[in-house]
């Protein structure tokens, strides 16, 4: 099922998420909502939050264009290492339509996770995925890649997010 993404100025998506105890029918039909919306978006990547739900899971697909597809689940992802070397690439989130700012962060991440079958694993990434990682690990914790901006720039965002906000609360309550 299509779930409804959460924008900001949505307050959930401060939630930091809790851990997920067991991978029950509950958590799979979650992973699969979040694939279905992930890829309806479409997006590199999900955090559970982002559809309200304050549970650990991240969804990432890191392919690009035609190539095949390579959906990827982490459950209770978390970053072990991470590499000196830094870059700065245009980022955006699904949460925050249509907005694109360049972040600076670590180009490699050693991440230890949970897979859907419970089993503890660990993956080297670089690239795409290395920062697709760190931006959904970033919201299980309540952070947004805005918070990595200057000041000036997120204020302005949220403004913006905020008073587009009202306007469909309006519309929506005028029927
Ligand atoms: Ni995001």
């Amino acid at each position: 099922m299509i779930r409804t993404i959460l924008q900001l100025p949505d307050p959930v998506l401060r939630k930091v998420s809790t851990p997920v105890q067991k991978i029950d029918a509950e958590i799979k039909k979650l992973i699969k909502d979040m694939f279905e919306t992930m890829y309806d978006a479409p997006g590199v990547g999900l955090a559970a939050i982002q559809i309200g739900v304050a549970k650990r899971v991240v969804t990432i697909d890191a392919t690009r264009g035609d190539d095949e597809k390579d959906p990827m689940v982490f459950i209770n992802p978390e970053i072990v290492s991470v590499s000196e070397e830094k870059d700065s690439k245009e980022e955006g989130c699904l949460s925050i339509s249509e907005f694109y700012e360049e972040v600076e962060r670590p180009s490699e991440v050693k991440v230890r996770y949970m897979d859907e079958k419970g089993e503890t694993k660990e993956i080297d990434a670089d690239g795409l995925l290395a920062r697709a990682l760190q931006h959904e690990i970033d919201h299980l914790n309540g952070v947004l890649f805005i918070d990595h901006i200057s000041k000036l720039k997120r204020d302005r965002v949220t403004k913006k997010f905020t008073k587009a906000a009202k306007v469909n609360k309006r519309v929506a309550a005028a029927g």
